[in-house]
């Protein structure tokens, strides 16, 4: 592992939700510091690192070395170990060595990682202290701020959960080293979805970088992620539990769900399946009159430049109407659509039509018409 010395100034973002503030720490080089780190947040002397084996095998070793006491659970790596099963298996471990509320809980690793340990966190003796150590791009800039943990069943995704603020988030871009190409890429379409809906800078920087992103240079790194994490901070601290300024965060999403859905989850990485879902919702809005053209041609541009996306045109376009009928985001009959009228603003449209949609699917070669 190769956690180095470069030990920046780290950059501090306080997220004045829950019964006490968080701070979300940002640095290259802070897993190095986890345990200063812990002690300085006022985390007690028992400390249960959650991990998974892939994790571990490239930061278990560093990691103990700096939080020697700490006591090591690891879970299954995988979303469909993202269970209740998963979470009692954690609970085991705590009582089985007699973890008590001033125990906590320290979760390294991605979202999947983040949200299991954080509902056991939220739950375990109706609640124990949360520290979020992230290690994909996906839980630094999204999942592990917000307080939102929780697991799947198996009648469908992120149906039990909880909303627990962690105490501290530690933010490493150089955790990333290791992280496959793909679950890269995923992450970089969630921070394409935070500048499309409030950060022109945030696109600029990263069509201008993409090389140096890819390469996973920390400098160009750390201020792409603050960027994400101050605007992802903004959007909850607004709307902590989610009835409404949290809903610019589903742009993308409606159309994203439904192809994760379709294709049971299997073929996208989650930000795949919302590129699509973002071009889905520009390509409404351009048709509407409500964006320009030219405003859609950065977004169609900045994601051909991030790479290939999985193919779509096989996909029954009935199968995602269907879905998207299910889902929470239609009301009445009508659905609901988080536009981008300019780079950077949003808009809720509550009136968009299945037939509109439909034409939509059609222009982008998203699916195709059954039997067609
Ligand atoms: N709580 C929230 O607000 C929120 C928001 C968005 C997504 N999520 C959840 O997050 C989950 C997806 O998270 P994810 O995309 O991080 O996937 P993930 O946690 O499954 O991680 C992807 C893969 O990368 C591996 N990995 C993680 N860090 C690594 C590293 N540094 N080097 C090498 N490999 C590494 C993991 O072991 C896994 O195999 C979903 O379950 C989703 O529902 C939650
Ligand atoms: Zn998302």
């Amino acid at each position: 592992m190769t956690l180095t010395e470069t030990f920046n100034q780290p950059l501090r973002i306080t997220v004045p939700l829950g019964e006490r503030p968080s701070e979300i720490w940002i640095g290259a080089g802070l897993a190095e510091n986890l345990q200063s780190l812990l002690d300085t947040a006022g985390f007690g002397q028992r400390r249960f690192l959650v991990s998974n084996p892939t994790v571990w095998k490239y930061y278990g070793e560093a990691i103990q070395h700096v939080c020697g006491n700490a006591e090591v659970i690891l879970i299954p790596d995988g979303e469909r170990h993202k269970t209740v099963q998963t979470v009692s298996r954690i609970y085991e471990a705590l009582i089985r060595t007699e973890a008590d509320r001033a125990s906590s809980i320290v979760a390294v690793g991605g979202g999947v990682v983040g949200d299991t340990a954080g509902f056991a966190a939220a739950t375990f003796l109706r609640g124990v202290t949360l520290a979020h150590v992230p290690t994909t791009l996906l839980a630094q800039v999204d999942s592990s701020i917000g307080g939102k943990v929780g697991v799947n069943h198996k009648l469908g995704k992120n149906l039990i959960g909880a909303f627990h603020q962690p105490t501290i988030v530690i933010i490493d871009p150089l955790l990333l080293e290791t992280l496959p190409r793909r679950e890269f890429r995923s992450g970089l379409y969630e921070i394409v979805k935070y500048g499309m809906i409030a950060s022109r800078n945030l696109l600029d920087s990263l069509a201008s970088n993409t090389k140096s992103i890819f390469a996973r240079d920390p400098a160009v790194l750390l201020p792409i992620i603050t960027e994400s994490c101050r605007i992802k901070v903004d959007v909850v601290t607004k709307d902590e539990r989610e009835s409404g300024p949290r809903r610019v965060l589903n742009f993308g999403h409606t159309v994203g769900h439904a192809l994760e859905a379709v294709t049971n989850y299997r073929r996208f990485r989650h930000g795949e399946a919302i590129a699509y879902g973002m071009l889905a919702a520009t390509d409404l809005a351009v048709e509407r009159g409500l964006m320009a053209d030219r405003e859609r041609q950065v977004l169609t541009k900045l994601i051909k430049k991030l790479g290939r996306l999985p193919k779509i045109d096989d996909l029954s376009q009935e199968q995602i109407l269907e879905t998207i009928r299910h889902d929470k985001k239609v009301v009445n009959g009508r659905l609901h659509f988080v536009m981008c009228p300019e780079i950077g603003t949003t808009s809720i449209v509550d009136d968009v039509t299945e037939d509109e949609l439909l034409q939509t699917l059609k222009r982008l070669h998203i699916g195709k018409v059954e039997n067609g």
